[in-house]
């Protein structure tokens, strides 16, 4: 049997890796998994029933009952999720809980794209495409607070700024599975390139790895 064609994406917030990684799936045909909603997703679950975040076996309980599909971005979106799910994030029961029910999603055929902090590290170690996708604090805190603003919301810029270095600290801090490259990823920094531009790029990559195969 072919195995499925696992194409791992990861990078800090705001960084354009969820756009790439729509754009990449609809492009080869492949299922696409956003692993920050699965964090997000336990966040809100313990939220909603008003239950701690810092209680790791209860959320623990949480991500094995998590259901992945249905997960819908514009439900878990919120800041307040981001910043809860940042939080369970650093838990490792939490973590082998969320890793287990992605890698069985990365198997589906003929090809997943999963995007995140660890999929080329941990989730996905074997996989044959790994992009780690960057662009500068200010970039990535400029696009948050344009998106913010074009969709009507109101937005300070510097509180944006402050706090997606906050998230960046957290996230590569964290003793478990830290935001950092896989020793094989391509870094792509796309502080001053378009997605299109970051689209080819990644399209290119693929495109060779997959006449390897
Ligand atoms: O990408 P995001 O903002 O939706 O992610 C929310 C939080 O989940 C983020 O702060 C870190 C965590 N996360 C993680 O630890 N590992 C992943 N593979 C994806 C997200």
């Amino acid at each position: 049997m072919t195995p499925s064609f696992i194409i791992a994406i990861d990078g800090p917030a705001a960084a354009g890796k969820g756009t790439l990684s729509r754009l990449i799936a609809a492009e080869y045909g492949f299922h696409h998994l956003d692993t920050g909603l699965t964090y997000r997703a336990v966040a809100k679950a313990l939220l909603d029933a008003g239950l701690p975040l810092d209680d790791e076996a209860v959320a623990e309980k949480t991500a094995l009952e998590l259901d992945l599909a249905g997960l819908d971005r514009s439900v878990l979106a919120q800041h307040h999720i981001g910043e809860a799910a940042s939080k369970i994030a650093v838990m490792p029961a939490v973590r082998r809980a969320l890793v287990e029910a992605q890698r069985r999603f990365s198997a589906k055929l003929p090809g997943t794209v999963l995007d995140g902090r660890d999929i080329g590290t941990v989730v996905c170690p074997a996989a044959p495409v790994k992009l780690f996708v960057t662009a500068s604090p200010e970039v990535r805190a400029r696009r948050r607070y344009d998106e913010i603003v074009s969709g009507g919301g109101k937005a300070v810029f510097d509180e944006i700024f402050a706090d997606v270095k906050k998230r960046d600290e957290r996230d590569m801090g964290r003793a478990d599975s830290p935001l950092k490259p896989a020793d094989d990823a391509h870094l792509l920094d796309t502080s001053e390139m378009s997605i299109e531009a970051a689209f080819r790029a990644a399209r290119e990559l693929i495109d060779a790895a997959r006449k390897r195969i």
